[in-house]
C-alpha cells in the first residue's frame, strides 16, 4: 500500500473509532478521534495509562484552535504564528464541548499542530482533532520509529503509519497560557529565549524545570528504561563505571563524545559515544536507551549533560529516566 492510501485508510479507521499510531516530528503518537469517547478509551487501554491523565489534541492548523479552546489569549496566537506547525503544545481554557476523557476532567486542553507531512496529511484527511499521547506503554520511553511502536503496542493499535525516524526525538515543549503569566510545563526542543522574545516576557518555570536548572534532585519517575539508569558528571562517571564493573556488573557508559583510548583499554565496561550537540543527542536518546535496555546490561550510566539551555529537554528526560530505578 502506498503512503497516500495508507493515510486514507488511517483516516477511515479514526472515523470508525479505532486507533492509529502516526509519526510526528517529536515522537510517534497513538491517535484517536478526540470527539469519540469510545475511541479515547482504546487509547488509555492500549497504553495502560490512568484515565485522569490529559491528552494533547492535534489539529491541522491554528484556525481549528477556537473549536477546542475558549478565551484564546493574544499570547496563544503569537506562539501559534511563530511555532506552528512545530514541537509546541499550548495549554488553554477548554471549549465546553471538549470531552472529559481528553482533558482528564480539567478545565484546560492541550493543543498542537505537528510538523510532520504524514501527521498533517492524516489530520487533513480526517478533518477533526486527533487526541494522541506518545505511542508507548505508560511510563516507558517514547517511540521514535514505527518499529518502536510495534514493540510497544503490537496488536493493540488499529494501524501504524510509518514515517521514518522522528527528527526531534523528544516530546513537545508545553506552555500553559491559562494564567496571567505563561508557564513552561515541559521543556522540549524549542529555544526558551526565542519563545520569550516572541511573547516579550519571561516564561515562569514549573518546579520540575527549576529543579533541573537550579537544583537537580528528585523528580517523578517517567520515561524510564527498565535497566537501572544513573546520571553522573564526567569526573565521577568513569569511577562509578570501574567500581560497578569490579563488582561484576555489566555496565555501559553513555558518554558525551569520544573517550580517550587510554580509558577504553583500561576498563571492563562498554563505552558508547553520544552526540555532543544537544539537538543530535535528543534525536537519538530514546532509540539508544531502548537499544541498551535490551542488550543485557545491569546498569546504564549516562554522562550528565551541561547545565545550559539547549540541554534542558535532554536533562529533563534523563533525570526522569534515572528516577525510575
Ligand atoms: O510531542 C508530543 O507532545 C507528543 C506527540 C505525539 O505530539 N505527545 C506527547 O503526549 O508527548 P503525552 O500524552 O505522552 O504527553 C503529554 C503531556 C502529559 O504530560 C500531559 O499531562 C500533558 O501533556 N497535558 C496534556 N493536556 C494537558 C492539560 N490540559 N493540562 C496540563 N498538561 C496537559
Ligand atoms: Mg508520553
Amino acid at each position: 500500500m502506498n503512503l497516500q492510501d495508507a493515510i486514507h485508510g488511517a483516516a477511515n479507521l479514526l472515523r470508525a473509532g479505532d486507533t492509529v499510531a502516526f509519526p510526528t516530528e517529536t515522537v510517534y503518537g497513538l491517535g484517536a478521534d478526540a470527539a469519540n469517547p469510545l475511541a479515547l478509551r482504546k487509547v488509555f487501554e492500549a497504553k495502560g495509562r490512568p484515565s485522569d491523565h490529559p491528552l494533547i489534541v492535534h489539529i491541522a492548523d491554528s484556525s481549528h484552535l477556537s473549536g477546542w479552546a475558549q478565551d484564546v489569549p493574544d499570547m496563544a496566537w503569537k506562539l501559534a504564528d511563530a511555532f506552528w506547525p512545530g514541537p509546541l503544545t499550548l495549554i488553554l481554557l477548554r471549549h465546553d464541548q471538549v470531552l472529559n476523557a481528553v482533558t482528564g476532567g480539567q478545565d484546560t486542553v492541550g493543543l498542537r499542530v505537528p510538523d510532520h507531512p504524514v501527521a498533517l496529511a492524516l489530520l487533513r484527511a480526517f478533518g477533526g482533532g486527533i487526541a494522541a499521547p506518545s505511542a508507548n506503554r505508560f511510563g516507558r520511553v517514547s517511540p521514535t520509529s514505527a518499529q518502536h511502536v510495534r514493540e510497544e503496542l503490537g496488536t493493540k493499535v488499529g494501524m501504524i503509519l510509518d514515517g521514518g525516524s522522528c527528527r526531534v526525538g523528544v516530546e513537545s515543549t508545553i506552555i500553559s497560557l491559562v494564567h496571567d503569566k505563561p508557564v513552561l510545563l515541559r521543556p522540549g526542543s524549542l529555544c526558551i529565549a526565542y519563545i520569550e522574545d516572541t511573547l516579550h516576557q519571561k516564561l515562569m518555570l514549573t518546579q520540575v524545570t527549576e529543579q533541573i536548572i537550579r537544583a537537580p534532585g528528585a523528580l517523578p519517575a517517567h520515561y524510564a528504561p527498565t535497566t537501572p539508569l544513573e546520571l553522573h558528571f564526567a569526573d565521577a562517571l568513569l569511577h562509578r563505571a570501574r567500581r560497578l564493573s569490579a563488582q561484576g556488573c555489566k555496565v555501559v557508559v553513555l558518554g558525551l563524545g569520544e573517550m580517550s583510548s587510554y580509558d577504553i583499554s583500561n576498563n571492563g565496561f562498554e563505552y558508547f559515544s553520544m552526540p555532543e550537540l544537544a539537538k543530535e543527542y535528543a534525536r537519538v536518546l530514546y532509540a539508544t536507551l531502548r537499544h541498551f535496555d535490551r542488550a543485557g546490561f545491569d546498569v546504564l550510566l549516562a554522562e550528565d549533560p551541561p547545565d545550559t539551555q539547549p540541554w534542558l529537554a535532554v536533562k529533563d528526560r534523563l533525570r526522569r529516566g534515572a528516577q525510575g530505578c
